[in-house]
């Protein structure tokens, strides 16, 4: 019977006591952490950061280990951006998104009629954009890492060569694009088994890939933009129809940038600049919302929810109006992260009513894949890397160049296909977005850091193409004025407006059927969503703002139940 007390005694120190909500506990850790959408990926960087790497080491580890566990948005053939905060205090971001080939053009996807082809952007080579992962990766390595690059891209090279078992989650996600493999026959080589879908037990071993990480292994970025990998990525883009040439994949460069900053309730907040449209429109609502007493309105109260979904509508407008590739049109960033601004734009709130989204600025809805992958690492010295890569769609473009094993990416669906065309009011759409050559199509990924008085506190970001930036806002809101815990932030369901359509998607539970009621009576209209969105998030001290720490712990990792396959782990 003692050992038994003994033993519960020790279980109740080991992990946080229990927390409000009947959400899972965050996983505690004190040297360490690392959340991905898949758990080997966690596992290789918590690997790297028990031998002494540090968190952007990890990154890069965790980077390339998911493009061999995560193929369906991990990635070698796509782009990302990184978010980092040193533990001295610097931070920096890396942008490595794809960029248009040379050969584009802005009416590329479209037929001689001015209609977008349906299709064109999104599946075949003609929607690829020019990767800039490798780039991405080896330029962090290079400057901010402490690994060789052969430490780094090991585990990855074991994880293609060996293989690794697929559960039931990696067998679902390879199940969504069936069709697309057995259409491209270099692709369903890989992720079909004879044919056939695979099915949990089997093993995915990807020798090409292998043999893709070893080339770069040896020569760094080289190994991808240039000899062998490059040129069969060349051929077998003249083969399939598209448009990047060798040219496009020697010159391609990442962007070192300043993150974009904003400051919410005393919290400062660490964001993704253009050519995302995430860390400007999230600092927007945050701006907008400081004017409000959420906390006081209470999580998921119709009044609290009422002015998230304003902000949201009018944040998007500027979204969907002005940004893209700040080095192709002047994106007027100081005004819209503005307090100012924001307050103005709380005057034309009004405390009862719903707005109406033509009202504000006439338009046609944005589009966007949804389908991109998050992680969140930190090390033992307080190094924050939070950062957000993709192929746009799954599986990107569903095409891999014989003998690279590596998917490409459809980024290009991220222009605006059809700039120019005169919607109802008049008003030219998309300009800001348009294809050109070299230039970047507008994201929304959104790698978050939040501090306070110089320390890191929060780390997170997610997929989910345009909803990407209300899930970072929501998680935000749920930690700093609803003081969850980091698991209960995460886990708690969501909405999302995006200004057109004018509607707000609800995930299961958001709303309480009289809260829908209430806002109903305002004006409002809601469509069911499925959860979605994979949250990988990081607080830092305690497991919620102003908590208590549990042990030694200083970590508290929580990993979104929405996808099947994540894992938070520190140690
Ligand atoms: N392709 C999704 C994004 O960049 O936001």
């Amino acid at each position: 019977m003692a050992a038994h007390i003994l033993v519960v005694c020790i279980w109740f120190v080991a992990v946080v006591p229990a927390a409000n909500a009947a959400s899972a506990r965050p996983v505690a850790a004190e040297k360490g952490m690392v959340v991905t959408a898949q758990h080997l990926a966690s596992q290789v960087g918590v690997d790297i950061l028990r031998r002494g790497g540090n968190a952007i080491d990890a990154a890069v580890a965790v980077g390339y280990a998911l493009a061999v566990v995560y193929p369906a948005a991990g990635n070698l053939g796509g782009g990302g951006f990184m978010t980092v905060r040193f533990a001295d205090g610097r931070k920096t971001f890396l942008d490595f998104r794809e960029r248009a080939p040379q050969a584009a053009r802005r009416d590329m996807y479209l037929d001689k009629e001015g209609a977008v082809v349906k299709g064109l952007s999104t599946t075949g080579w003609l929607a690829v954009g020019v990767p800039g992962t490798v780039s991405g990766l080896e330029f962090a390595r290079k400057k901010y890492g402490t690994m060789t690059r052969a430490m780094l891209i090991q585990p990855a090279i074991k994880l293609a060569e060996d293989g690794f078992t697929l559960e039931q989650g990696d067998v679902d996600m390879l199940a969504s694009a069936t069709e697309d493999f057995k259409r491209f026959p270099a692709t369903g080589k890989i992720f079909l088994s004879k044919g056939q879908p695979f099915v949990a037990g089997q093993r995915l071993t990807q020798p090409d890939l292998a043999d893709t990480l070893r080339l770069i292994r040896k020569l760094g970025a080289d190994g991808f933009y240039r000899g062998k990998t490059a040129a069969a990525i060349v051929r077998a883009v003249r083969a399939g129809g598209g448009i990047i040439d060798q040219e496009d994949l020697h010159r391609y460069k990442t962007h070192e940038l300043s993150p974009l900053e904003c400051d919410y309730r005393g919290y400062h907040v660490i964001s993704a600049p253009p050519p995302s449209s995430g860390g400007v429109a999230i600092c927007e609502m945050l701006n907008i919302l400081e004017g409000y007493p959420l906390r006081d309105l209470g999580w998921g109260s119709a009044q609290a929810l009422h002015y998230e979904i304003e902000a949201m509508r009018h944040a998007y407008v500027d979204r969907n109006s002005l940004l893209g590739d700040p080095d192709f049109s002047s994106i007027p960033v100081r005004r819209l992260i503005d307090k100012t601004y924001a307050a103005k734009i709380r005057d034309t709130i009004k405390p009862d009513k719903a707005g109406f989204s033509v009202d504000i600025k006439p338009g046609v809805a944005p589009h966007e894949g949804s389908n991109t992958t998050h992680f969140s690492i930190i090390d033992n010295a307080g190094n924050a890397v939070s950062m957000t890569y993709t192929l746009n769609d799954w599986f990107g473009a569903k095409v891999v160049a014989s003998g690279t094993g590596v998917l490409m990416n459809d980024e290009m669906d991220d222009f605006t296909p059809n700039p120019g065309a005169i919607d109802t009011s008049g008003s030219i759409q998309g300009d800001a977005n348009a294809v050109a050559p070299g230039k970047a199509p507008r994201s929304s990924m959104s790698p978050t850091i939040i501090t306070k008085e110089g320390k890191p506190v929060l780390i997170l970001g997610t997929p989910g193409g345009s909803r990407i930036i209300t899930t970072v806002l929501q998680a935000i809101l749920n930690v700093v004025d609803f003081r969850m815990n980091v698991q209960e932030a995460v886990d708690a369901p969501r909405i999302h407006n995006q200004w057109l359509p004018d509607v707000t998607k609800i995930e299961p539970y958001a709303l309480s059927p009289d809260t829908r009621r209430i806002l109903e009576g305002m004006g409002y209209r809601f469509e069911d969503s499925e959860p979605a969105n994979h949250v990988a998030a990081i607080m830092v001290g305690a497991p919620s703002l102003g908590g208590t720490p549990i042990a030694r712990n200083r970590f508290y990792g929580a990993n979104d139940p929405r996808t099947g396959t994540g894992l938070a782990l520190g140690y």
